[in-house]
Order: structure tokens, then sequence, then C-alpha cells
């Protein structure tokens, strides 16, 4: 179990690195993925088609990225949840409401998506709340993973659905291995530090893929919180997977 005074630092070491990136984080995430970024958050927008997906969470939302994209699908009403001041104020003045408003001094959410601070261990919301929780790159930052998958699970509804894309490394050696520990240790810190002029956060960056679990063991974590239907798939070229996990229909 991590200990509340564990907790309290890695919230500091986050927030101070995400709220110094925030104004260039998505143009770095671009470039640091090489676009394929949007492929891989397309093959988790297809999942979530698939299921009932008017509630949605949107967990660390981060600038809203993938938080815009799920508001497109008809219907949806977001919710996109993260601590980082600096991000969520980037993620609203994305919105065309803040960007045709006279006054700058307020960020309005729009009427399809709601931006609210808060943290996965102790999210702010009533039990059953949604249909679906989407996390993207987030959970590697996570302070207590295992009290934000209890949390996921409590929020969302009977039979509701977990989707996670997350940067998880090969761990046998294999065909593509060593160009991915080359893209992972040298190039994405690299470009990341070009990018922004942060070399620390992007040090985390690569550090956080280098010593995340492996899939298999990620999987095993979201069915002792409780999950159940748990799967992986490793998206081409191979250095991020997508998680899916369902809350059981009988849990009334
Ligand atoms: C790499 S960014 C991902 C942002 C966005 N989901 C995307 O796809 O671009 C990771 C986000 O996780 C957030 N984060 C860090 N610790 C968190 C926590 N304990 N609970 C929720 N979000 C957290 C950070 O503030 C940051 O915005």
């Amino acid at each position: 179990m991590t200990s509340p005074t564990e907790i309290s630092a890695r919230y500091d070491l986050t927030n101070g690195i995400f709220n110094d990136i925030a104004a260039r984080y998505e143009r770095t995430n671009t470039l640091v993925s090489i676009g394929l970024n949007r492929l891989w958050q397309r093959r988790l927008i297809r999942q979530v088609q698939k299921v009932p997906h008017l509630r949605i969470l949107d967990l660390a939302c981060g600038t809203g990225t993938l938080t815009r994209k799920l508001a497109r699908l008809a219907g949806a009403q977001v919710t996109g949840l993260d601590p980082s001041d600096s991000m969520l104020k980037e993620a609203r003045r994305r919105n065309p409401e803040y960007r045709t408003s006279a006054d700058k001094s307020s960020t309005p959410d729009r009427p399809d998506i709601v931006y609210q601070k808060g943290y996965a261990e102790s999210l702010p919301f009533a039990d059953k709340s949604f249909q679906v929780i989407t996390v993207s790159y987030g959970i590697r930052n996570f302070a207590d993973r295992d009290a934000a998958f209890r949390q996921a699970l409590r929020v969302l509804e009977p039979a509701g659905n977990l989707f996670i894309l997350e940067f998880t490394l090969k761990a046998k050696p294999g065909a593509g291995m060593p160009i991915q520990r080359f893209y992972i240790h040298r190039v994405l810190p690299l470009l990341g530090w070009l990018s922004t002029g942060k070399k620390d956060a992007y040090d985390y960056l690569r550090n956080t893929i280098a010593w995340f679990p492996p899939p298999q063991m990620i999987c095993r974590e979201l069915e002792e919180a409780g999950f159940v239907q748990v799967s992986y798939t490793r998206l081409s070229p191979g250095v991020v997977v997508l998680f899916t996990g369902q809350k059981n229909g009988d849990d009334k």
C-alpha cells in the first residue's frame, strides 16, 4: 500500500512537471509520437463507440486531446478530470466558447464537456455516475494505481467499461525491441526537451515508461480491483497498449 506521504510527494512531482509543460504539451505529444497518437486514440474511440457511452469520464484528461474527440460522439456528455491547473487551463483555452468570448478572464466550459480538478485516487463523483471511463497516458503517473482502479470501478455503472491507453515496452527480447528501447531512451527525451526546453519533464517521461510494469501485471491489478473481461491489445508499432475492463453487470 502507498503511504499518504508517498502519495503527496508524487502529487507534488507530477503537478510540477505537467504545470511546467502544459503550454507546449499537445504540440510535443504529436512530435514525440510522430503523429501516431491520433491513430492510437482513434483505436480507443472505436472501442468506446461499441458500448453505451452517454456519460463519459476522461480521467487524467490533461489538455483535453482525447476529451474533445469523445465529446464528438453523438449525445455524449464528457467530464475531463485532472489535478494540474495549467493542463486544465490549456484544455479550456481550446474550447471554441473561450476563443470567441470577449472576456478572456473566464474560461467557460462547453455544453458537452465539463473540466474538473481532481485526483484519480479520490474521485469527486457519486457511485455509478459514468458508463465509460477513459485514461490516455495517465495511469503511469498515478500515485496509487490500486486506489485509482477501485475508484474507477466505484464511479462506473454496472456493466460500464474502462479503456486505458498506455506506453509499455515489450519485456521479452524480440522483433522491434531494440528500436523501441532506442526510441524511448534516446529519441523521445531528446525531442521532448527540444520542443519544450524542459529536460526534467521528458526524463521523467522516459523513466516512467521504462519502469512501467508489463501489461499482464496491469491486467492482474485491474482484476484484483474488481474489473472483469480484462484484456489488452498492443497497438502498432508496439510501444502503446490498449487495456479494456468492465464492471460486473450484477453489481447493483
Ligand atoms: C501524459 S498526460 C496525458 C494527458 C491526456 N490524457 C492526453 O492523452 O494527452 C498525464 C496527465 O495525468 C495527470 N495526472 C497525474 N497524476 C494524476 C492523478 N493522480 N490523478 C489524475 N490525473 C493525474 C497529469 O496532470 C497529466 O495531465
